[in-house]
């Protein structure tokens, strides 16, 4: 039995020549789309124009508080599909593959999305999950869930351990945390689009969560709440809804390891993150100032362009976009987790730029230079020898220290430092996409190599990387 998060991160590590095979059974592949049979369905308009503001605007400021008598159904609507819904295909050599405003680890898509509406014109009072296949809404309470009789609108991020566990075992529950963080930022910013600003949680009591959802939790498991207004108090003796909806493969294999880390991390929280404490080495800061290159490109296209783009080209990248870019990960509005983690970065050719191993002080807004040299081949061999790695202009990455965490947080911390490393990797993808970079984000790495390159120490771990660039081809 593990004992914290730090071991499951540890028994979960990639090491070089010690990756054993596993064979995927494509007989047995989780289906990617959760439906409910038999229940009502709401269904939502298709044809709504999106925002086109600029993605820095949206996620600047502070957009006043959420009205809700202007949340009608092509509001929701717009949320739904610009924060989950399905924005392109392509052709791939097992058939069709359906792209959806997030990434998401092996194009898995552990997570799902559940709103709580109470007193929304045009929309019944219920508790909803959204389809992704149909975008629509179906119903599966229509009550139980607030004590008193004012508006609400909840929403629920959830994984489904066997879609990412059919391909990453074990180690899929660091998927399942990095996937709903993107989906968390992606509502987030489709939320904030609609002047509704939402306050992320993911701080609750797991098992009545899981049990309001209706959800099989064996199965399926509430990692995030995003409050746009009113909360939910729900019954404490509600009856599942379907819960075999929570299936996705004939066959599904447990993987005790998965439960360990979620019961782990299930605990409430003693205390907020610390503040992180990681190597910052070299003296030279740099303000980012304001943005160097504007994106000028608008938020509903930045979402319909958004791919993980593998064609890097190594020149053409220069120190205005990458300040543009680092802007994204300086989020303006503050949450309680912003602490749970470090943030840094490694640049190869950028011009104007000293090609290094920076760390980012996200408040200040300031990078610092902590090693000189060319470490972008060296992440390429550690991200599992993905070649085209080589040819990005930069890498970003995430870190913790999951000790301290522990010691502050208790394990719950793991999720505080996954969820916001998810989150932040979203900036990072849909920055790239508005300044027309390419961008792809990497969870496949050799984990103590990744530690020793960075030159953390003690229980600091890597937890995410993403690759940003230039593009062989245009991104629009
Ligand atoms: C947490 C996470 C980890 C990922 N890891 C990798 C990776 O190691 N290698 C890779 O080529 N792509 C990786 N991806 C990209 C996914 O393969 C990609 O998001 C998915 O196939 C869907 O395609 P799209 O992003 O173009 O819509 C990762 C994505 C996420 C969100």
């Amino acid at each position: 039995m593990i004992q914290s998060a730090r071991q499951y991160h540890e028994h979960t590590s990639y090491e070089r020549n010690n990756l054993s095979g596993h064979y995927l059974d494509w007989s047995n592949q989780p289906h990617p789309f959760k439906e409910y049979k038999g229940l009502d369905r709401v269904e939502l308009p298709r044809t709504v124009d999106g925002p086109q503001a600029p993605l820095d605007a949206m996620s600047r400021g502070d957009s006043g508080a959420a009205d809700p008598e202007k949340t009608t159904l092509p509001v929701l609507s717009r949320v739904f599909s610009l924060s989950a819904g399905l924005t392109t295909r392509s052709r791939m050599p097992g058939g069709e593959f359906f792209h959806r405003s997030v990434p998401s680890a092996g194009g898995l898509y552990p997570s799902e999305l559940y709103a709580a509406i109470r007193k929304v014109p045009g929309i019944e009072d219920g508790l909803y999950h959204y389809s992704v296949a149909r975008h629509s809404l179906t119903r599966l309470r229509s009550g139980g869930f607030s004590r008193n009789d004012e508006p609400c609108l909840v929403f629920f991020v959830t994984a489904i351990f066997f879609r990412s566990s059919w391909k990453y075992r074990d180690r899929a529950y660091r998927y399942h945390l990095l996937d709903s963080g993107h989906l968390v930022e992606s509502l987030s910013l489709a939320l904030r689009s609609q002047s509704l600003p939402a306050a992320a949680d993911y701080d609750f009591d797991d098992e009545q969560v899981n049990r309001f959802l209706g959800i099989d939790a064996d199965r399926e498991v509430c990692l995030a709440k995003a409050t746009v207004f009113g909360d939910v108090a729900p019954a404490t003796d509600l009856p599942p809804v379907r819960p075999e909806a929570s299936r996705t493969a004939a066959r599904e294999t447990d993987y005790p390891l998965l439960n360990e880390i979620h019961t782990l991390t299930s605990a409430a929280a003693s205390a907020p993150p610390p503040s992180p404490d990681l190597p910052a080495g070299g003296a030279t800061s740099h303000g980012l100032g304001k943005p160097l290159a504007k994106p000028e490109m608008g938020f509903t296209d930045t979402i319909l362009l958004r791919r993980s783009r593998r064609n890097f080209v190594p020149h053409g990248m220069d120190r205005g976009k990458l300040s543009a870019l680092i802007q994204f990960l300086c989020p303006p509005t503050e949450s309680p987790y912003d602490d749970a983690l470090s943030v840094g970065f490694l640049t190869g050719e950028v011009s104007d730029v000293e090609p290094g191993l920076y760390w980012l002080d996200r408040k200040e807004k300031a990078w610092t230079l902590s090693r000189k040299g060319r470490f972008i081949p060296q992440t390429t061999r550690i991200c599992l020898d993905q070649g085209w790695l080589a040819n990005a202009a930069c890498h970003v990455f995430f870190a913790a220290d999951l000790d301290a965490l522990d010691t502050t947080c208790g394990p719950r911390g793991y999720r505080y430092a996954m969820l916001t490393a998810g989150r932040l990797g979203h900036r990072v993808y849909l920055g790239a996409t508005a300044l027309e970079l390419a961008c792809c984000g990497i969870g496949a790495f050799y984990d103590p190599e990744a530690a020793d390159l960075l030159g953390l120490e003690g229980g600091q771990r890597m937890l995410y990387l993403l690759a940003a660039g230039p593009s062989k081809s245009p991104i629009r």
